[in-house]
C-alpha cells in the first residue's frame, strides 16, 4: 500500500488487489458508528477518495463531515463524489480541525504512522471528541500469526502495529477500547471518550 498507489483513478482496483476484505472492512467500519447519537459533526482522518465517508454518512446522513487528506488528487475525487463535506489538504500529524466533534473515523491511513506518532495523534484526537463522542480505526495491523500477513507492507510507508499496542495507546489516551471486528490483518477498533 506505498504511496505511489494514492491514484484516484486506480485507487479501488488496487485495492481490490492489495485489501481483498477492503469492502467487509469499510462496512465494518461504518456499522460501528451506528448506535452513536447524536452524531452532528464527524472529523474523518486520511478521506481520500471518499470511500469510508460515504459509507459512514449514510449512518449519519443529517451530519456535517470535515476530512483532511495529504493527497489534494485523491481528495479532489472526494470532493466530487460528497460536495457537501469540508475536505482539507492537511496531514494526520498536523493539529486537528477544532472540535467538538461527536465521532472521529479512519479507515487505512493511520498504518502510515510509527507508534509513537500513532499514540500521540489518539491523543489530539480524544482532544477533538465530545464527552461521550467515539473514534472509529479501520486499518491493518500486524496479525498474531504470521501467515494472515494478507496486506503488502513496505515497512517504510506502511507501519502497521499489532492490535495490543493500539488499543494500550487509546487507552492512555483517556478511551475505553474495543474490538469490534477483526480478520486476518485487518480489525476495526472503537474507542469511546
Ligand atoms: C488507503 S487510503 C484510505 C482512504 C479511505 N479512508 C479508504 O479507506 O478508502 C489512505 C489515505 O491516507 C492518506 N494519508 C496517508 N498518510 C497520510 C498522512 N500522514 N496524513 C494525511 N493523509 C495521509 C493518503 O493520501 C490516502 O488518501
Amino acid at each position: 500500500m506505498a504511496q505511489v498507489h494514492f491514484d484516484p483513478d486506480r485507487y479501488l482496483e488496487l485495492m481490490a488487489e492489495e485489501v481483498p476484505d477492503y469492502e467487509r472492512l469499510q462496512e465494518e467500519a461504518a456499522a460501528a458508528t451506528a448506535e452513536l447519537a447524536p452524531v452532528r459533526r464527524i472529523l474523518e482522518l486520511g478521506t481520500g477518495t471518499g470511500e469510508t465517508a460515504r459509507r459512514v454518512l449514510a449512518y449519519h446522513p443529517d451530519a456535517a463531515l470535515v476530512g483532511i487528506d495529504a493527497s489534494e488528487a485523491m481528495l479532489a475525487r472526494a470532493c466530487s463524489a460528497l460536495p457537501h463535506t469540508d475536505l482539507r489538504v492537511a496531514r494526520l500529524e498536523d493539529p486537528l480541525p477544532a472540535g467538538p466533534f461527536d465521532l472521529a473515523v479512519s479507515a487505512l491511513a493511520v498504518h502510515h504512522l510509527p507508534g509513537p506518532s500513532k499514540a500521540a495523534l489518539f491523543g489530539r484526537i480524544a482532544d477533538a471528541l465530545r464527552p461521550g463522542g467515539r473514534f472509529v480505526l479501520a486499518d491493518v495491523v500486524v496479525p498474531d500469526d504470521p501467515v494472515d500477513e494478507i496486506t503488502p507492507i513496505d515497512g517504510i510507508y506502511d507501519v502497521p502495529s499489532r492490535v495490543d499496542e493500539q488499543l494500550g495507546w487509546l487507552a492512555a489516551a483517556g478511551f475505553t477500547p474495543a474490538v469490534a471486528w477483526t480478520q486476518r490483518d485487518l480489525a476495526v477498533l472503537v474507542a469511546d471518550r
